[in-house]
């Protein structure tokens, strides 16, 4: 067999191999031999540039290459469906369904998806385009993006597919995904996504394939559409399309009675709660499309199909008083706490109010009996007042609180903003230790063993004051502290200590200044090199960089003239911070990953499996074969088998993706994405 030939072979048995497991999940070879199958494809491609196929499967992490999205048209325009919560109103729909066609029929009923839509367009078996919904007549083309999901096969399985085809469904995140998505947001102090669909959508957005990778995406194919389908039905066709490689629900059920129906829809109300992504309803669709096409079009959604919307669950409870929450920022939180109600599965205490606005447009009085609901989100919220059940005894409007909860300090409103600030950053405890929090995060400092829990003990016995002062901690004075033992006080002070040698980009972005997250930290230490230069900044200097706005320089100006900013920096600078860039960091080695044991697992794009072996060593790490209690992280690539990735989950051990520890070690070249302008 020539190379040729094995390339193409390989990328064929890929394909099915990737299939069954992400698809059907029944994976049938092991991760090794997966993974060495992989190693044979991208060795054999190297060798051979001029086979390159942008849908082998080596190609799967999506490139660094950031672009804007062009449009396209779409081919038939993407309506939408009837909505309905009533289930008589599905009884009209089967009654006048009959009416129309009077003639036997089947509805094919399905799970309606809580994601984004997508028209995939496959030509000669190949997936050539991927685009959004849009406005229904041209949407944003996502190919790049689509690529990434696993889920959707870049080359059919051997079938009889139409030449030319296009396949809608639904993009999701699942809420395993979802959850960890939110977690990392939580760490990094970013607004959280509300539930899956905003999560999927945002992702979707990105201008940056790899972290659309990473966020791990999912779909669900649900409509086939071309000049020559393989059936008449509608179910037939989409079992088809499930032979073909697409991921098709399995839950899809034919009836032939409005009872069928009714208990299909009555089941999945309940049952949809186990599915491992989110819902909104059930999908009911004439099933012979000789039918649908009589039947028709109205002007916006056919008439062949209705959409049945699960009511969100929602609970009447009281509202015996508000609390007011002060994270990180300083932001202020209004918090409901309620009579505790059952609602989805779990008790319920407490609901955000969101903010001043909110409460005020709640009109909302302590004592009020009030609606919560949780629907896709994961915080429960309050949407109404239950007017009726208000007495002559009405307790007090909900006032917001006009100073700190915490310090006492006056708040305050930014102009444009929603929220409510306590502006005394230096010496608000939540503040304090919120920022000491993020000081020490992975993506900052990296200072392993310090936790909330930690940090608060700390800040309690008067340890620390300010995250200068982590350097100056002593592990006997950390080992009299409750809980502490001598090993862990001797790790907190290594991992502080091994905290100097991060590279300036992280400092900057660890110490904190609003608005400047991981990105602009690393834009701002390209532009201006040094801390000393940027604490000379002038904000005509700061803008004319190209991606800082004002209001950022605004912040790092008022941070800089705050002397009590310069004294910490002028502190941290003593300690032995890195307070410039260094050339080519990385590439030299540091002591980042010092006492840390890391397993590799999958494939890569940026340097082969020897490679990391070395640069894990180079930066001060050690490298094992084997996934156990001791394993500080998985270096993790692309088509990690899922037998590692049990033994990792099951031992609580981390994955780390290959773009994260290259950040971790700064090697990788700085990705400018347009993350400051993303719509969430
Ligand atoms: S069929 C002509 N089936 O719901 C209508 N849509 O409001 C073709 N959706 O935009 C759509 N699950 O994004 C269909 N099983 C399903 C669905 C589904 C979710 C979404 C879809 C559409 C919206 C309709």
């Amino acid at each position: 067999m020539s190379e040729k030939e094995r390339i193409l072979e390989l990328r064929e048995l890929l394909h099915k191999y990737n299939n069954l497991y992400y698809v059907q999940n029944a994976p049938v070879i092991s991760d090794m031999e997966f993974d060495k199958l992989m190693h044979e494809l991208i060795d054999l491609e190297e060798r051979h540039p001029e086979l390159y196929d942008q849908n082998s499967p080596t190609q799967r992490v999506g490139s660094d290459l950031s672009r804007g999205f062009e449009q396209a048209e779409h081919r038939y325009p993407m309506l939408s469906l009837d909505n309905t919560y009533s289930e008589q109103e599905v009884q009209d729909f089967f009654q006048r369904v009959s009416g129309l066609l009077n003639e036997p029929f089947e509805i094919c009923c399905e799970l309606k998806y809580d994601g984004l839509s997508i028209s995939l367009i496959y030509e000669e078996g190949k997936l050539v385009q991927a685009v959004t919904r849009g406005d229904g007549v041209k949407g944003d083309i996502v190919t790049d993006n689509v690529r990434t999901i696993r889920s959707v096969p870049l080359v059919l399985q051997k079938g009889d597919w139409p030449r030319s085809f296009e396949i809608r469904g639904e993009v999701l995140m699942p809420w395993t995904s979802f959850e960890k998505l939110n977690t990392e947001r939580e760490e990094q102090e970013e607004p959280l996504f509300a539930n899956p669909r905003n999560a999927a959508s945002g992702t979707l957005k990105l201008q940056n394939p790899q972290e659309v990778a990473r966020r791990q995406l999912d779909s669900y194919l649900y409509y086939l559409l071309g000049e020559q389908l393989p059936c008449d039905g509608h179910y037939e066709n989409m079992m088809e399309a499930q032979r073909w490689g697409f991921k098709v629900s399995d839950h899809m059920k034919k009836c032939t009675t409005i009872d069928e129906v009714l208990d299909y829809i009555n089941y999945w109300d309940t049952e949809r709660r186990n599915l491992p992504v989110a819902t909104d309803g059930i999908v009911l669709k004439v099933n012979s499309l000789r039918q649908q096409r009589n039947l028709g079009f109205k002007a916006k959604s056919p008439r062949w199909a209705i959409a049945y919307k699960f009511q969100a669950e929602r609970q009447l409870t009281r509202l015996n008083s508000v609390s007011f929450q002060v994270g990180r920022t300083g932001a202020v939180t209004p918090v409901a706490n309620l009579d505790p109600v059952q609602l989805s599965g779990t008790i319920v205490k407490r609901a955000t109010l969101h903010n001043a606005d909110i409460i005020k447009g709640l009109d909302l009085h302590i004592g009020d009996m009030v609606y919560v609901e949780k629907g896709g989100e994961i915080i429960p919220k309050i949407t109404a007042v239950d007017l009726d059940s208000r007495s002559l005894l009405m307790g007090d409007p909900v006032q917001f609180a006009q100073v700190c909860p915490e310090c006492g300090t006056k708040l305050i409103r930014y102009e444009g903003e929603a929220a409510f600030y306590c502006p005394n950053s230096i010496s608000c405890p939540p503040q304090i230790k919120g920022r000491i929090e993020h000081f020490v995060s992975r993506k900052a400092m990296n200072i392993d063993g310090l936790g909330t829990e930690t940090i608060d003990q700390f800040y309690q016995a008067g340890l620390i004051r300010d995250i200068a002062d982590l350097y100056t901690l002593k592990a006997i004075d950390i080992c009299r502290l409750e809980g502490m033992g001598e090993k862990s006080a001797v790790n907190i002070v290594r991992g502080i200590e091994n905290s100097r040698s991060v590279p300036f980009e992280r400092v900057l972005f660890a110490i904190g200044i609003r608005f400047v997250g991981e990105t602009v930290a690393k834009i701002l230490a390209r532009a201006f090199k040094s801390m000393e230069a940027l604490e000379n900044a002038t904000v005509e200097e700061l803008t004319a960089v190209n991606e800082i706005g004002g209001k950022i320089a605004q912040c790092i100006v008022t941070f800089f003239r705050d002397e009590r900013s310069r004294e910490l920096v002028s502190r941290l600078r003593e300690y032995g911070l890195r307070m410039e860039v260094t050339e080519q960091a990385g590439m030299n080695g540091s002591d980042v990953l010092a006492g840390k044991t890391i397993v590799i697992s999958g494939v890569f794009n940026h340097h082969s499996r020897d490679e990391y072996k070395e640069l894990i060593e180079r930066h001060g790490g050690k490298n094992s074969g084997s996934i156990s209690a001791k394993t500080s992280f998985v270096l993790a690539g692309d088509n990690m088998g899922p037998a590692k990735r049990e033994k990792a989950q099951s031992l609580g051990v981390k994955l780390m993706s290959e773009s994260e520890f290259l950040e971790l070690i700064n090697e990788k070249p700085t990705i400018i994405t347009n993350e400051l302008s993303l719509p969430f």
